[in-house]
């Protein structure tokens, strides 16, 4: 009589993930883990030697994650070392320091080594990557706000979170949306689920967004020459309003360039005959 018998449930497989910390020399990435494990901060640079291991267990919904932790040292001179840890990995964390401008642009740069390592048969869109926006507690050094970091991570379909490991803020959300993250991709037998593959916006917008960032002046900004007509910078800024409006754009950091370009056009037409 099997419609008797009550189903008994059975337990979610354990899992074991590997993940792996990348980012310059030191931005926070062992102060990062520690406070997620061991719920402390320590101020004292110690800087690591080639790689630290660690295992702890974690819940994700009903199941049991094994995680083995490879934090890897940032200083150039340990490359030899941590070069052979990057295959088999499920998950990176990606730290920069929000007052270092450098350890924001080296990203691209450790992201080319982790490519390097895995050779040309390895695959870098099947790991979940998570940027930490780290030192956010250090407000009056910050060079890089949350729009640029945002912007570079989630163009890439990587998560984003602004962390501090000194005060915690930020730690355990972005361990918790890194693991879930992490489960999913297993479960969905190793690849990215599609739905987390790609940006909710368009290489272009991101691009542009960056390029109004960095623009010297108005001309610049609208991408005219200097001295162009009404009717050149009339159209320049109709090109980018569409694609830049808030009603049609969710890139981070569309918003201010959006209002960038108004006051540019605003700006340039006052001068123009
Ligand atoms: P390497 O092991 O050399 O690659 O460095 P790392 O990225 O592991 O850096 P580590 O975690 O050792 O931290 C470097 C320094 O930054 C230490 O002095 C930490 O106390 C400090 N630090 C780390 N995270 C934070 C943070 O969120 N806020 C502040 N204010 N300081 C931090
Ligand atoms: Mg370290």
């Amino acid at each position: 009589m099997e419609a008797n018998v009550p189903k008994r449930k059975e337990p979610a497989k354990s899992l074991r993930i590997k993940v792996i910390s990348m980012g310059n020399a030191e931005v926070g990435k062992s102060c990062i883990i520690k406070r997620y494990c061991e719920k402390r901060f320590v101020s004292k640079y110690l800087a690591t030697i080639g790689i630290d291991y660690g295992v702890t267990k974690v819940q994700v919904r009903d199941r049991e994650i094994k995680v083995n932790i490879f934090d890897m040292a940032g200083h150039p001179f340990f490359y030899e070392v941590r070069n052979e840890f990057y295959k088999d990995t499920q998950g990176v964390i990606l730290v920069y320091d929000v007052g270092q401008k450098d350890s924001f642009d080296a990203l691209d740069s450790w992201l080319a080594e982790m490519k390097q390592e895995l050779g040309p048969h390895g695959n870098m869109d099947n790991i979940i990557f998570v940027v930490c926006a780290n030192k956010i507690d250090c407000t009056k050094h910050r060079c890089i706000d949350e729009s640029e970091g945002r912007l570079w991570a989630e163009s890439k379909g990587f998560l984003y979170f602004e962390t501090s490991a000194q005060t915690g803020e930020g730690i355990n959300e972005m361990f918790q949306t890194f693991y879930v993250s992490i489960v999913d991709l297993c479960d969905n037998g190793g690849k990215r689920p599609t739905a987390n593959n790609s940006a909710s916006f368009t290489k272009e917008q991101a691009d542009t967004i960056r390029r109004i960032r960095n623009s010297k002046d108005s001309w610049d900004m609208l991408g005219v020459r200097p001295g162009a007509s009404r009717e050149e910078v009339n159209k320049a800024y109709r090109k980018l309003a569409v694609l830049l409006h808030p009603d049609k754009c969710v890139a981070p950091g569309s918003e201010d360039a959006f209002k960038a370009v108004v006051n540019a056009r605003t700006a340039l037409l006052r001068n123009i005959k």
